[in-house]
């Protein structure tokens, strides 16, 4: 039987020791690049979230890999799309919020009106490690009063905690791929 879990898995690419020795890279490009798998992935997210219950009013990507996937998901919902940042690119008034990395720290932005308060948001990006990206980016779309119904990945990595930490702190999440 056809597995749409299977089929992207052996589309994406494993590159050991990038970017730092002992890091098995998940790379989503070939899943990009290749259009019959390309539409596979986005028809995956698409069915999910055209049911009534789980439609979203927006749709929010994370910088850089979630704008690919999120904008053509938005498109084919018929809902906006909006971005959140890495600091310092977006030129309006921003709310922001700064996270901690293995290494250091980061701070994404998003625009004080890219959302409504009562808005329901699904948050998307391509992969789940630590978690903190996606959960830095719930908490800028709750400091503007909007909901986020549900966070979608492609990938998962369940061994790092990230996406189970995101589910303790109250998020609901769809992942298609899970690597060790
Ligand atoms: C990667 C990935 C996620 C995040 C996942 O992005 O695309 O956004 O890290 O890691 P986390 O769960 O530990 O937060 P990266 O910061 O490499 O940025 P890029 O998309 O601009 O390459
Ligand atoms: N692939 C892509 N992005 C990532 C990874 C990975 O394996 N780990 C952390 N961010």
């Amino acid at each position: 039987v056809f597995s749409v879990s299977d089929y992207l898995r052996d589309h994406i690419r494993t590159v050991p020791d990038w970017p730092a020795p002992g890091v098995q890279f998940r790379d989503i490009t070939p899943l990009l690049q290749n259009p019959r798998v390309f539409r596979v992935l986005i028809d995956a997210f698409v069915h999910r979230y055209m049911a009534p219950e789980l439609r979203p009013d927006v749709v929010a990507g994370l910088d850089a890999r979630g704008f690919i996937l999120g904008s053509v998901v938005a498109y084919e919902l018929n809902v906006g799309f909006v971005p959140i940042r890495k600091k310092g690119k977006l030129p309006f008034d921003t709310v922001a919020e700064t996270y901690e990395l293995e290494y250091g720290s980061a701070t994404v932005e998003l625009h004080t009106d890219a959302v409504q308060a009562g808005q329901r948001v699904l948050l998307i990006d391509d992969l789940i490690a630590t978690g903190g990206t996606m959960m830095a980016g719930k908490k800028l779309l709750e400091k503007l009063g909007a909901t986020v119904t549900e966070g979608a990945a492609i990938v998962d990595l369940p061994e790092l905690g990230g996406s189970a930490r995101l589910r303790e702190g109250g998020l609901k999440l769809f992942t298609l791929v899970e690597f060790d």
